[in-house]
């Protein structure tokens, strides 16, 4: 119960708050994770403490003996309460790292995850000519603020049906100087007339409704439903996208979709039925196929 252990470490009385020292609260507070059962929990209270003090994480190791401001404490606390609660720690700080970017999120956006990168990674390594790319379900921004920022002479689309989403996208893209036109709408509807691309992107939601309640609370509780729910076997989106994307590929375009762990031979059959070639399944570490590439 947060709000019963929280006071003792760092509420209990005003004495302990103001000789509270960076140590002390990280050794406190990573027990209180613990108990907790949240993941990582040294590293979790290192990075709340490296946030709020506006300091690199490794610095605070040549700083344990420095007290705690009164003001910091309180941040810290509001913090650790939320985490404890069961709130990805991406949206606590406010901040997600994606491709070596640091990305504003919240509760509006998914958190972008490492798999997503080896999409990325592919499409960046193999649009030496790509002219136009566009992204659908965007989120953050994450896949097509990093694609732009690589291909800086590439016109980058980048559509989400989430209004809300698309603020966070438009306020990441921003921040970094991406060129990107950010579209309100349904997956290909809202690219404009005529409009074909070299690349086709997207990470849908893919998880089966099913398999929803039984997601980390980390997701089930925070990420947005419509970031994650693909339908009864989580391949709504994916069939949609290989039907409507071919018609707007240009000559010699590929379409490149994150799927999940397990869905390898289904997405793959779903774009051979579309009439696409299968040109490369990307794995992840533990050797699931996480993104399907094809080619129109
Ligand atoms: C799994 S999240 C991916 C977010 C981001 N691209 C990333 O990789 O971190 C899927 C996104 O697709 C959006 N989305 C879901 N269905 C959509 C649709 N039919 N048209 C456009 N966007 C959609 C959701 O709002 C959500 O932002």
């Amino acid at each position: 119960m947060a709000a019963a252990i929280l006071p003792q470490i760092i509420n209990q009385n005003s004495e302990i708050r103001s000789s509270l020292k960076i140590l002390e609260l990280i050794q406190r507070t990573t027990e209180f994770f613990q108990r907790q059962g949240v993941e990582s929990p040294r590293l979790t209270i290192e990075l709340m403490v490296a946030h709020v003090l506006k300091r690199k994480r490794l610095e605070l190791y040549l700083d344990f003996e420095r007290e705690i401001a009164e003001s910091t404490l309180d941040a810290l606390r509001q913090m650790v309460k939320r985490r404890a609660a069961g709130e990805p720690l991406q949206y606590v700080l406010g901040i997600a790292n994606f491709y070596g970017l640091d990305l504003a999120v919240d509760k509006r956006v998914l958190v972008p995850r490492p798999e997503t990168e080896l999409l990325v990674d592919y499409v960046v390594k193999n649009s030496a000519a790509a002219k136009t790319l566009a992204d659908l379900g965007t989120g953050s921004g994450a896949i097509a603020i990093a694609l732009a920022k690589k291909l800086a002479t590439a016109r980058v689309l980048a559509v989400d049906a989430s209004a809300e989403a698309l603020e966070v996208a438009r306020t990441n893209g921003s921040a970094h100087g991406a060129q990107i036109e950010f579209l309100h709408g349904d997956l290909l509807a809202p690219l404009p007339d005529g409009l074909q691309c070299d690349w086709i992107v997207s990470n849908p939601p893919y998880i089966p409704s099913g398999e929803i309640a039984a997601l980390a609370r980390e997701i089930r509780d925070h990420e947005p439903r419509a970031a994650l729910d693909g339908g009864t076997d989580g391949l709504d989106v994916v069939r949609r996208i290989a039907a409507e994307a071919r018609a707007r590929l240009a000559a010699g375009g590929r379409v490149a979709v994150e799927i999940g762990a397990g869905q390898g031979s289904a997405a793959e059959r779903i774009f051979l039925d579309n009439g696409y070639r299968v040109e490369k399944m990307i794995s992840d570490w533990q050797g699931h196929p996480r993104v399907v590439v094809a080619a129109g």
